[in-house]
């Protein structure tokens, strides 16, 4: 689906923003592991979420979707999963495939995990190689590191000390539910601190786990106990109508019940020290996390360095930011984030392809990218979307301050995070 998106001259009011993609994941998975009744309220029914739900389905869980935000489950404790009489399909979602996999592989059975075209280029061997040395047994093509993945799971698990090469909350959240399977303590150390929401929910539902610095400890063998978990608005989906409130005039935004997280709101963080007006407003806790509202006002924007732990903390907004980038007064540089290239697409290739069609400057590196401030976008292009839903949705915004309108290719893409971008897009104008 080509879309058209016509320039605008300011965005007000309230938007309402979806359930949190990685909290609703972890809420089906780990509601399917605990013993008795969860409820997920705010629950982001969207492609990559369905897919964690369907996956768990096939393998005995007891899920249902009771209406359009709300899921139940009647959890049976860690061990009442059965072997799947198909192929297993994560579809686009990395995190679907990543944290499947720590369950599958304590597993007394056979499975075979695939994906589509874009999470078949993924790399698997980050997880496949902590999950081995626990006691599962994988085979994947190209000596074991893309799908579709065979895993022959077991049930002896041993626990494990692993420090992680890559800050990545997949390949931590694989190791701690496969740790729970465990016979002992685990370990688990990242170079930088990635998104804890795996950590903060598996307390909530009775786990041991404590979180140190970059480490967390986890004992198995533990018993979950169901819970009601109220899914937080996505930080990352409601960063796209932040920025656009900033970088268009005479705008003032109120997004509600956002999840502000700190491993995950390092964008609000950036924004601030580029001059954002931004007020949280509101902010308390809900099962572990820290949600709030957030009140955005059209700002000067200026230019800054962006690189180091805070990266893993802003990894899906960089695209958004740089559009911010793009309006700010002076030089954007973006550096230490070379994971960009391993996501739904590789995204530093795609915001360069991307902005220099639409008229913007922006010099690739191999980390990141450079890009100057107060650059005007000429927009009368058709872009790509590279079929990966924050690059269709940052280039959207950016058209939205475009001189002509912008046409972006395969936008139904935005399926993955946000079904109703255009609707809510549509409601501001
Ligand atoms: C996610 C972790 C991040 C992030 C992704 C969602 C999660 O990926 O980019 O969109 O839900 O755990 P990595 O773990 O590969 O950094």
């Amino acid at each position: 689906m080509k879309t058209e998106i016509k320039p605008l001259k300011s965005i007000n009011g309230e938007v309402a923003i979806p359930g949190d993609k990685s909290i609703s994941h972890r809420a089906l998975i780990i509601g399917s592991l605990a013993h008795g009744t969860t409820k997920i309220t705010n629950f982001l029914r969207s492609e990559d979420t369905l897919a964690t739900l369907n996956i768990l389905k096939a393998i005995g869980a007891n899920i249902e979707l009771t209406n359009a935000k709300e899921v139940v489950i009647e959890g049976n404790g860690l061990h009442s999963f059965q072997e799947p009489e198909d192929i297993l399909d994560a579809k686009n979602s990395g995190t679907t495939m990543r944290l499947i996999m720590g369950v599958l592989a304590a597993q007394n059975f056979y499975s075979v995990l695939t994906g589509d075209d874009s999470l078949k280029k993924r790399p698997m061997k980050r997880v496949i190689d902590p999950l081995s040395k626990m006691g599962g047994l994988f085979f994947g093509r190209k000596q074991g590191n893309y799908a579709p993945i065979t895993i022959l799971g077991t049930d002896d698990i041993f626990p494990i000390f692993y420090s992680t090469p890559v800050a990545s909350a997949q390949v931590k959240s694989a190791i701690l539910l496969n740790a729970l399977y465990a016979k002992g303590t685990s370990q688990i150390t990242e170079p930088y601190k990635s998104r804890d929401h795996t950590e903060r929910m598996l307390k909530y539902f009775g786990a041991n786990i404590e979180e140190k610095g970059t480490t967390v400890t986890i004992n198995g063998g533990d018993d979950l106990k169901g819970k009601e978990v109220f899914v937080p608005s996505d930080i990352s989906s409601a960063s796209f109508f932040i920025v656009a409130a900033l970088i268009m005039e005479n705008s003032t935004l109120l997004i509600k019940d956002v999840g502000i997280n700190p491993t995950r709101s390092g964008a609000i963080k950036i924004l601030k020290m580029m001059g954002a007006e931004i007020t949280t407003l509101n902010l308390r806790y809900l099962n572990n996390e820290p949600v709030c509202d957030l009140l955005v006002k059209s700002s000067n924007l200026k230019g800054v360095e962006i690189k180091g732990d805070i990266i893993p903390t802003l990894i899906d907004e960089i695209p958004i930011l740089a559009v911010a980038a793009s309006q700010a007064d002076g030089k954007t540089l973006i550096k230490d984030a070379n994971e960009l290239r391993y996501k739904e697409t590789d995204r530093i290739k795609a915001i360069v392809n991307e902005f220099t069609k639409m008229g913007i400057e922006i010099f690739e590196r191999e980390d990141g990218f450079e890009i100057s401030g107060k650059q005007k976008i000429k927009g009368n292009c058709t872009c790509e979307s590279y079929n990966d839903h924050r690059i269709a949705m940052s280039l959207a915004i950016a058209g939205l301050i475009a001189e002509n309108p912008i046409n972006i290719n395969d936008f139904d893409c935005v399926n993955i995070s946000y079904p109703r971008f255009l609707d809510t897009l549509n409601t501001l104008r």
